[in-house]
């Protein structure tokens, strides 16, 4: 898929953002060779995936004004397959001197060619927002609970890409409601479930891939973000 770019954003915290994030690249059909882990608020694929990151954005800093492509490939770790891995800055305070003009650069030489995913977090940053502005779909990862449609009618303003999809998982020991009232809840957007599965989530870590549950259900929404208008 030329030209893919996914951006997975989290409505509320803990939600399943890095993990769907993992899930799209390990797929494996969307081509991924970049995986972009800017949630500056700790975790990340490379937590998932036990890479060591000894090189982020902040480390960036000295060519801030300049920076391109090859600067950002210096920083880039290859992850447990074939992709690269740009981890942000440590901390969520750091984000802010990547704020301005600064953005759109970085993310203009974070963005290659071939089809990237990020993970976002929360989506609170500028970065964020300039990441989102250069992808081709976004998955907004959500509980599937009244508070996580409640979060969700807050985010969808806010995000404006070709393609926007609404992932709810319900979780555990949390009250659900059903896939059809978050439709009702959060109108004018594709709304995918996601399983609870563990098992998948176990397989992402290891770095292999399935075809049942988590796995299954990220070919559906890759393929929702293919052809909805
Ligand atoms: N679909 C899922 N099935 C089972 N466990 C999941 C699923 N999605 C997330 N988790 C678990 O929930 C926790 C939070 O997930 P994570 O992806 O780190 O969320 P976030 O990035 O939104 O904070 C992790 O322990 C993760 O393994
Ligand atoms: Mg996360």
């Amino acid at each position: 898929m030329p030209g893919t770019g996914i951006a997975v954003v989290g409505a509320t915290g803990g939600c399943g953002t890095t993990t769907m994030a993992a899930a799209i690249t390990a797929w494996g059909g969307a081509g991924i060779c970049r995986v972009l882990g800017l949630d500056g608020h700790g975790g990340g694929p490379h937590t998932l995936w036990g890479v060591r990151v000894e090189r982020g954005v902040d480390h960036l800093d000295a060519v801030r004004a300049e920076v391109d492509a090859g600067h950002v490939q210096h920083i880039a770790h290859k992850g447990m397959a074939e992709w690269d891995l740009v981890a942000g800055p440590g901390s969520a305070m750091t984000y802010a001197g990547w704020g301005g003009d600064l953005a759109p650069r970085l993310v203009a030489a974070m963005v290659p060619q071939g089809p990237w995913v990020a993970d976002l977090g929360r989506g609170d940053h500028q970065l964020a927002e300039c990441v989102v502005k250069h992808a081709s779909g976004v998955v907004v990862m959500t509980p599937c609970s009244l508070d996580g449609a409640e979060a969700c009618r807050h985010l969808l303003p806010h995000i404006s890409a070709p393609r926007v999809l609404v992932a709810a998982v319900a979780r555990p020991g949390e009250h659900h409601v059903s896939r059809r009232a978050i439709r009702r809840l959060v109108p004018g957007h594709t709304v995918m479930e996601v399983p609870w599965d563990r098992r998948g989530v176990g397989r992402l870590a290891s770095g292999a891939t399935g075809r049942r549950g988590l796995q299954s259900c990220v070919g559906q929404i890759m393929q929702a973000l293919a052809t909805d208008g």
